[in-house]
């Protein structure tokens, strides 16, 4: 199966030109499925609860969705997107799957990070698992990846690649990744942007590029510069993630002692 994922510096407010830099970008990948940056399409700074819910969309009835969801028919792929969401008055920070029949289904991001919580409700979705027939995808977003019960969840829900829009600004989570992989025996699809935003006199926030690819064995298979554009595409046999079993006695899933737990 080939994957992969497409870093860059998407413009706040922009969605018609960062919607279209993805078309053009994507246009000649060879790639079942493509994750992609968190908010893609709006951009991270908002400054106010209106301003986020003004440049939230509906999923699958606005335009980035259904720009997504031509590329996926015409391309007969898959993408993962970071969007904002609108959802009646409310506002979610969400990943949305699309595939080459449309919109497959959406994850509302759980954990929020920093001013999200005054600009996005948490999501009320649960983590989600998605099996498109070659993989079972599992969505997280972000800043979900520092609560190790997110990927933890959505392997023991049968996630065999885990899609992870993000936007990071901390340094930790790309080679945090590794461990989350090697522990649920996963793939992962870290995709997140570069540049920076300040806006509305904040501070400025600069996202670390470093978008990667990871095995379930821990091995980066790619990762992007922190600040070039990229698209990344590797082959990898998901099924490789359904092989819990660490030597003769061990079951990483299998092992687990939930009574034993908090
Ligand atoms: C983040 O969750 N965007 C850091």
């Amino acid at each position: 199966m080939r994957v992969g994922l497409f870093q860059f510096d998407p413009s706040f407010g922009q969605r018609d030109r960062n919607v279209e830099h993805v078309l053009k970008g994507l246009a000649g990948a060879q790639a079942e499925l493509v994750v992609l940056p968190e908010l893609f399409d709006t951009g991270y700074q908002f400054t106010s609860k209106e301003e986020a819910y003004e440049l939230a969309e509906e999923i699958p009835e606005g335009t980035t969705s259904m720009g997504l969801a031509d590329l996926c028919r015409d391309r007969r792929m898959f993408i993962v997107a970071g969007m904002a969401e609108r959802v009646g008055a409310k506002t979610f920070n969400s990943a949305a799957l699309f595939g080459p029949d449309g919109h497959i289904g959406t994850y509302r991001k759980t954990h929020l990070f920093y001013e999200e919580k005054l600009w996005f409700e948490p999501g009320d979705t649960g983590f989600k698992v998605f099996d498109i027939g070659s993989a079972k995808l599992g969505l997280m977003v972000c800043f979900d990846w520092i609560f190790p019960e997110s990927v933890r969840t959505l392997a023991l829900m049968g996630a065999d690649i885990i899609c992870h829009p993000s936007n990071l600004v901390l340094p930790y989570c790309p080679d945090a990744m590794v461990y989350r992989c090697l522990e649920n025996r996963v793939f992962a699809i870290t995709c997140n942007r570069t540049g920076f935003e300040e806006r509305g006199g904040k501070e400025r926030l600069t996202f670390i590029g470093k978008s990667e690819i990871v095995s379930p064995k821990g091995k980066i298979l790619e990762r992007a510069s922190e600040v070039e554009d990229a698209l990344i595409i590797v082959d990898i046999d998901p099924l490789q993630a359904r092989d819990k079993q660490l030597n003769q006695y061990n079951d990483l899933l299998g092992d687990r002692r939930p009574e034993m737990y908090l």
